[in-house]
């Protein structure tokens, strides 16, 4: 049996990625976002307008995708609510934001320089993908998101994740952080609580008794 339901989110389970972008100042940009697929040597980004993110993006037309795996974790939940934005929504402050500028420091991660893009790779991170933004413009209707297309023009990856005399990454060694409903999960399992998910309050099963 299906019950029709008005479903409240969408999030069906994605990637995460960190994704760094320069500010107007120089410093590095950094944060969690998850609307992201890949075809080809292409990736599609769903970024909120009012991001510092998204406003990087548009200045400077390049970024870094870091994908962290499922023990970056509390790394990751770290920059939750987090906007290297000076100015906040209501939205973002009704939900806790705050303005972080020093978002590499805030989460413990490591900054490292890129090869061709100004924005550095988060070292702690298998997988980091240099890009160079295609187009933006803005997705669907009644939204406040922005579809940035960007091709991938520099790959790193851990040498443990490359199969031996290839150019693919081990599926079986690849073991991604994914958001599920704001929630963490990795290897099928959920792995850390979320700050995303409490600042949505976000219901949760009951437990099995
Ligand atoms: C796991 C996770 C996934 C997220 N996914 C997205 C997303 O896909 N798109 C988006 O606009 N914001 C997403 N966010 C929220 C952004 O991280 C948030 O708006 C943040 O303030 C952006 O930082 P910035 O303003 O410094 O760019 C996500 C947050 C978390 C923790």
């Amino acid at each position: 049996m299906h019950r029709v339901v008005d479903l409240k989110v969408l999030y069906f389970g994605t990637p995460v990625v960190l994704i760094s972008t320069r500010n107007p100042d120089g410093t590095a940009n950094l944060a969690p976002m998850s609307s992201a697929w890949w075809l080809d040597d292409q990736c599609m980004l769903g970024m909120n307008t009012g991001a510092q993110t998204t406003i990087n993006l548009a200045r400077e037309r390049e970024c870094v995708l870091n994908l962290p795996s499922a023990d970056l974790v509390t790394a990751v939940d770290r920059l939750a609510l987090l906007t290297g934005s000076p100015t906040l929504s209501p939205h973002k402050v009704n939900k806790g934001y705050r303005h972080e500028p020093d978002k590499f420091g805030a989460a413990g991660l490591t900054p490292v320089p890129s090869d061709l893009v100004a924005a550095p790779r988060v070292a702690e991170c298998p997988i980091q993908l240099e890009c160079e933004l295609l187009s933006a413009a803005p997705f669907g209707i009644d939204t406040d998101a922005i579809a940035h297309t960007v091709r991938v023009v520099r790959a790193h990856v851990a040498d443990d994740l490359v199969l031996p005399g290839t150019q693919y990454i081990d599926p079986v060694g690849w073991d991604p952080l994914i958001m599920k409903f704001c929630e963490f999960f990795g290897g099928g399992a959920q792995v850390h609580p979320s700050r995303l998910a409490e600042a949505w309050r976000m219901p949760h099963p009951e437990p099995s008794r």
